[in-house]
């Protein structure tokens, strides 16, 4: 018999820390590729040797070529998405281009959204938004019914999470957004946990605003967030949080009202960040290049193995059990989840630990089935070396 190849595999040489460590935590920071020692060492060369000559040739344009890139793993138009520090920095952009003082000012969200999303929200009832929450029956699902019912003619804005962190639930987001745009509201969908390990179209979604991070799936490191908007609402909306960068003519130096950039710089504000934006690019390109349909098949076979792993020992699953319901994680809570987690780290098995959810792990594509068996058996020995202790 043929022995099946995971042709997958062979990028792990790209991953130096795959060598040392079972790295199972995609979920909260990607493995760092090979390529970002380059990376780093081109963004110091050409800052020393080019000097202030680098932003005309090279850093000015970066925030749009990278977004540009990030741009084509979701099927986005070339032009509609800016870059920026993080998340919850492009929900401050989107918001700002809305005024919460009129009757359309309500703002509809899960309360399984990552908790930084929710108290930037929160804290736009001072400008008159009216949050409202819609809570989840089971910690794992967002009750999609309750929600579109929440989403009426007074609402202007809809900021959930395609991927729940917590659960790795999928939530409905072509319902989201066919309802949201039928009372006339608009949906800023985050795609933190989904872009890179499930295949997002934000064209065929028609969805008005997308954002996330690269420093999870995408293995591009902290500090670069995406914002995609609309094209057609690209044109036309003007951002208050805005800066030099968002200008026509920024080096003009003009004072009073601004005349705004094309996108995707009319959604930038000040200096972008380019050592981050260097770091980046090698692993979106991997990714790219990978291919997102071929992750989510081996994730979707590596996430089954985990829970059909998990119900062998009776431990508690967190994670939709339906694989066109989950994303890239599975949350499991085995008894005393948060000091197994710790013995774990210890051991060289990289994971996460969160409240409501249990030790969560996240194989990617450079994951072997094996490396699951090891986390699995490393868990049983932590559980069991617990109980000799105890007694
Ligand atoms: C769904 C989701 N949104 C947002 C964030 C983080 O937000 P920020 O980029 O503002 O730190 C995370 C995790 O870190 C996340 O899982």
């Amino acid at each position: 018999m043929v022995a099946m190849v995971d042709e997958l595999l062979r990028y792990r040489a790209e991953f130096p820390i795959l060598e040392r460590t079972t790295y199972l935590i995609s979920n909260s920071l990607g493995a760092m590729p090979r390529g970002v020692y380059d990376a780093m060492k081109g963004y110091a060369d050409t800052w020393a040797a080019r000097g202030i000559r680098a932003w005309e040739e090279r850093w000015w344009m970066l925030a749009a070529e990278v977004g540009d890139e990030i741009g084509g793993l979701m099927n986005a138009a070339r032009g509609s998405v800016s870059t920026h520090q993080n998340v919850t920095t492009c929900q401050a952009v989107v918001a700002s281009c809305f005024d919460f003082s009129g009757e359309r000012n309500k703002v509809v969200y899960s309360d399984l959204n990552f908790p930084s999303v929710m108290y930037f929200w929160e804290a736009q009832r001072a400008r008159g938004a009216r949050v409202h929450m819609v809570k989840t029956d089971d910690g794992i699902t967002v009750p999609t019914e309750r929600l579109l019912d929440a989403i009426d003619e007074t609402t202007l804005l809809v900021p959930v999470s395609h991927v729940i962190f917590r659960s790795a639930y999928i939530n409905d987001a072509r319902a989201i957004i066919e309802k949201a745009h039928r009372v006339g509201a608009h949906v800023v969908l985050d795609t933190f946990q989904s872009l890179g390990t499930l295949p997002v179209d934000v064209t065929a979604l028609n969805v008005d605003f997308a954002c996330g991070g690269v420093l999870k799936w995408l293995c591009g490191g902290p500090g670069v967030g995406y914002l995609y908007v609309r094209p057609d609402l690209g044109k036309k909306l003007e951002p208050k949080f805005t800066g030099w960068f968002a200008h026509q003519n920024p080096f003009g130096f003009e004072v009073g009202p601004t005349r705004y950039a094309n996108s995707p710089f009319r959604f930038m504000n000040g200096t972008s960040h380019i050592p981050a934006l260097e770091a980046a690019r090698p692993g979106v390109r991997i990714i790219a290049e990978v291919g997102v349909p071929r992750i989510r098949e081996k994730s979707k076979k590596q996430t089954a193995r985990l829970i059909q792993l998990a119900d062998l020992h009776g431990w508690r699953v967190n994670t939709p059990r339906d694989p066109e319901k989950r994303g890239g994680t599975v949350s499991i809570d085995m008894p005393d989840s948060e000091e197994v987690c710790r013995e774990l780290l210890k051991r060289e098995i990289l994971v996460d630990w969160r409240p409501k959810a249990g030790v969560r792990m996240s194989p990617h594509f450079y994951n072997t089935d094996e490396e699951l068996e090891i986390a699995i058996a490393a868990v049983e020995e932590i559980l069991k070396e617990r109980a000799l202790a105890s007694r």
